[in-house]
């Protein structure tokens, strides 16, 4: 952990992006710190474990020790308009994907920003925001990778959901480096997204995106809408072709794809 608080230090000297890092044994939840903290923009924190991580739409995040990637960055005042941060979703997934993609590992894109393996989920990004008027006062992006989980290590019910680095490919990976790759990615993204050039980012994630053409299921707080997956639009919002031939985009909400059952329905 000493040897990667360097290593990202070293990184940062050259960073337009990143400005200082912390390194944690235990922390409840990188977003959580860095949200109740005031830390300059462009912070990175990291810990080997979340006593407390938290996922999107409220759910939790595995976090043990010793295994995966859990990390978050801060950014205050960023000059981004509100109505961008939908493609923010877009940039970390592009990202990741594409760190994951330089170390030969092939994943999928599932809208907005979960990285699959195999249909199982990989990593995921969370970020959050907090508001002064109707300016972005800070922002938090949060991400958890599953590198070196075992099998034994998940409970069952995680099992049929997500998957691990290690269980995919059925080897060990080093985290540091996966870590200090991802970041240099990260900072390659969000200068493409901040020169206004979202269309390359979003023509990347459409490469990634493997349920395109897909019957999916969106659900929200209270709807679950079906229709086909067409791809996502300029703001990072999800295109789905109804069935009865209209067009809806979609801001938030939970995708699944649609399964054939037994009889073939
Ligand atoms: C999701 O897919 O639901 C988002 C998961 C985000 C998990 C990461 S781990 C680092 C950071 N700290 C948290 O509490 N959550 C994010």
């Amino acid at each position: 952990m000493e040897n990667l608080e360097q290593l990202i230090e070293d990184f940062i000297k050259k960073s337009s992006l990143f400005s200082c890092v912390e390194v944690h044994k235990i922390l409840e939840s990188t977003n959580t710190y860095l949200l109740k903290n005031n830390f300059p923009s462009g912070c990175i924190v990291i810990a080997d474990q979340q006593t407390a991580g938290r996922g999107r739409r409220g759910r939790s995040w595995f976090s043990p020790p010793g295994k995966n990637l859990y990390f978050s960055f801060l950014l205050v005042n960023p000059p981004l308009d509100p109505s961008t941060l939908p493609r923010l979703n877009i940039v970390m997934a592009v990202a990741v994907a594409e760190a994951l993609g330089k170390l030969g590992i092939k994943t999928s894109v599932k809208w907005p920003n979960d990285i699959l393996i195999n249909g199982k989920k990989l990593a995921g990004i969370l970020i959050e925001s907090v508001f002064e008027k109707d300016k972005i006062k800070k922002l938090v992006i949060g991400t958890g990778i599953n590198i070196n989980t075992d099998h034994d290590d998940f409970t069952t019910d995680i099992l049929t959901i997500a998957t691990s680095l290690k269980i995919a490919t059925g080897q060990t990976w080093d985290r540091n480096s996966i870590l200090l790759n991802l970041l240099k990615n990260i900072e390659l993204w969000y200068n493409v997204f901040e020169k206004g050039e979202f269309y390359k980012i979003r023509d990347k994630w459409l490469q990634y995106f493997e349920w395109k053409g897909k019957e999916v299921f969106v659900s929200s707080d209270d709807t679950t809408i079906f229709g086909i997956a067409a791809g996502i639009d300029e703001n990072g919002f999800l295109i789905l072709s109804l069935p009865d031939g209209s067009e809806m985009k979609i801001i938030s909400g939970d995708v699944s794809v649609r399964r054939k059952n037994a009889t073939g329905n």
